[in-house]
Parts: C-alpha cells; structure tokens; sequence
C-alpha cells in the first residue's frame, strides 16, 4: 500500500479509510493533498475496497476548507487550476464505485463542506461545526457546494447557508438534513466503521447500481452547473474582495470589503 505524507489510507477487511492528516493546519487541503487525495482514492479503488470512509486527522477538525495560504494570491488562471483540482477529487468521491461515508469529526468548512457533500452519507460528531464560509473570503463555494447543496437542504436553506456563510453546529445540520445522523465524539469512528462493513457486506455491484441510478438523477443539470461555478469561483481572484478576506483571515483581523 503507498504511503503519504498528508493522507493516510488503512483498509479494515474490505472498508478503506482515508485520513487527511494535515492536522496542525486543520487539515486544510493545499494542492500537494488534493493530488494525494486523488492517488489515494484510485488506490481504495484498485484495491476493491466495497465501502470508503473519509476522515480528518486530530481532535478538532475534518477539513477546515481549501487552503486559504495558497488561495491567497492566486491569479484567475491559477485558481482555475486549483478548482479543476477540487473538482476532480470531489467527482471521484461522487463515482467511487462503492459507497462514500464522510466522518465529520470537527470543522467542516468551505472545500471541507464540499468533499463532505460529494459522499453518499454524512455522519457528524456532536463536536462539528459546519459551514460553506466562502463569503467571508470574498469568493463562493468553488468544489461543487453551490451544486449540490440545495440538493440536501434545499434552495433557501442553501442560500442562507452560502449568503450568509452560517457556521452551524451538528444538531441544526441534522435538522437542515445537511448530515443524515449526529453522535457522540468518541463514538464517531466505531459508529461509521460499523456502518461502512455493513455497507460493504451487501451486494457490491447491487450497490454500485443503486448509488450510479441515484447519481444519474442530477447529472445533466449538475455537470453544466459545476462548470460554471468553476469559472465563477475563479473569477473572483485577483479582486479586492478576494485578497482582502483572505488577507484578513491570514491577518486574524476583520476585512474591510468593498
Ligand atoms: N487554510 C489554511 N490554513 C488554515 C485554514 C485554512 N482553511 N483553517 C485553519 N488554518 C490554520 C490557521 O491559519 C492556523 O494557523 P497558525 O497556527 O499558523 O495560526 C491553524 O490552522 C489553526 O487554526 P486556528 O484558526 O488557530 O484554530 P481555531 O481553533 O482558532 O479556529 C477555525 C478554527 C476552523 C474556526 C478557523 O481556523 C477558521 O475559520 N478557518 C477557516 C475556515 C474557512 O473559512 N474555510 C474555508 C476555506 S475555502
């Protein structure tokens, strides 16, 4: 099994577990993770796992988001890049040909929301707080979040969410249906990875059916607005807005918008 150095890939019998192990930066995903990502879901494949878990390293976070230190001074061009790179890894998780459970087990932000929502089951600890908070950067979602979080919460929920870019703990999420179940912090691992062997003892290519039947629902509309968003999101570098939230968030200060 390849090893990495900011993604950690363990298979229990026939569930892969993916770890972002970036904790020191709350897991964000710069782009030398999202390429390990990708490597390390194409290997879960290969391997035959029949359930994926993804995960984040540490007490505090899942993934806090995209890596706000790269995003910062990235031109249009570069971030185009960076988003083709999200979006890539977010579709893989989508196709993975074998059920996809994101493990919320602390922040859930912006990209973090994103990967989350690209999984068929979101299980949150009580300890996760989630949110698309793209707006306090001066951008939008840019790894699908505008796609495919309506889908879950509906249209006003989502437009509150992204709007407003609302940090909401585990309990509303479960009311918003933005996650399908919430428990308790130390139960988090042993509660998804009895979900995931019991996904992963039913029938696999039942299963694989079931979850492309479920897909197809959404694809045409879904892949023209992922484009877009793509060129929305990157659109958006190279303005004030953009360099001052990040500015500010890197700065720890409030930013000043437009
Ligand atoms: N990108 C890059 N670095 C990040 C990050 C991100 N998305 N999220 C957190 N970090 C870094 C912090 O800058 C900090 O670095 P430092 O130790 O060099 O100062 C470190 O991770 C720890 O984060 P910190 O903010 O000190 O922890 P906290 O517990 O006070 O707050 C959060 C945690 C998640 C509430 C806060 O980090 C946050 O709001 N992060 C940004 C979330 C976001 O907007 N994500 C969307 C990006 S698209």
């Amino acid at each position: 099994m390849p090893e990495w150095d900011t993604v950690r890939l363990d298979f229990n019998d026939d569930v892969a577990t993916l770890t972002v192990d970036r904790p020191d930066r709350l897991n964000a995903l710069n782009v030398e993770t999202l390429h390990v990502l990708r490597d390390a879901i194409s290997a879960a494949e290969s391997e035959g796992a029949r359930a994926l878990v993804l995960t984040g390293a540490g007490e505090k976070a899942f993934i806090a988001g995209a890596d706000i230190s790269h995003m910062q001074d990235l031109s249009v061009a570069e971030a185009q890049e960076y988003a083709e790179l999200g979006h890539e890894v977010t579709d893989m998780l989508e196709q993975f040909p074998a059920p996809v459970i994101a493990a919320m087990n602390g922040y859930a932000f912006g990209g973090g929301c994103e990967l989350s929502l690209a999984c068929d089951f979101r299980v949150a600890s009580e300890n996760a707080i989630i949110g698309q908070t793209e707006i306090d950067l001066g951008i939008i979602p840019g790894w699908g979040g505008t796609q495919r979080l309506s889908r879950l919460v509906g249209d006003e929920l989502a437009r509150r969410l992204i709007f407003f870019g609302e940090r909401i703990d585990a309990q509303d999420a479960r009311a918003m249906g933005l996650v399908g179940e919430v428990v308790a912090h130390d139960q988090i691992d042993d509660h998804v990875a009895e979900m995931a062997s019991d996904l992963a003892e039913r029938p696999a290519f039942a299963l694989q059916a079931a979850k492309e039947a479920l897909n197809q629902a959404h694809e045409g509309m879904q892949s023209a607005g992922l484009r877009y968003e793509r060129r929305l999101w990157s659109s958006l570098f190279g303005t004030h807005d953009q360099r001052e939230g990040m500015a500010a968030f890197l700065d720890e200060r409030e930013p000043e918008f437009n």
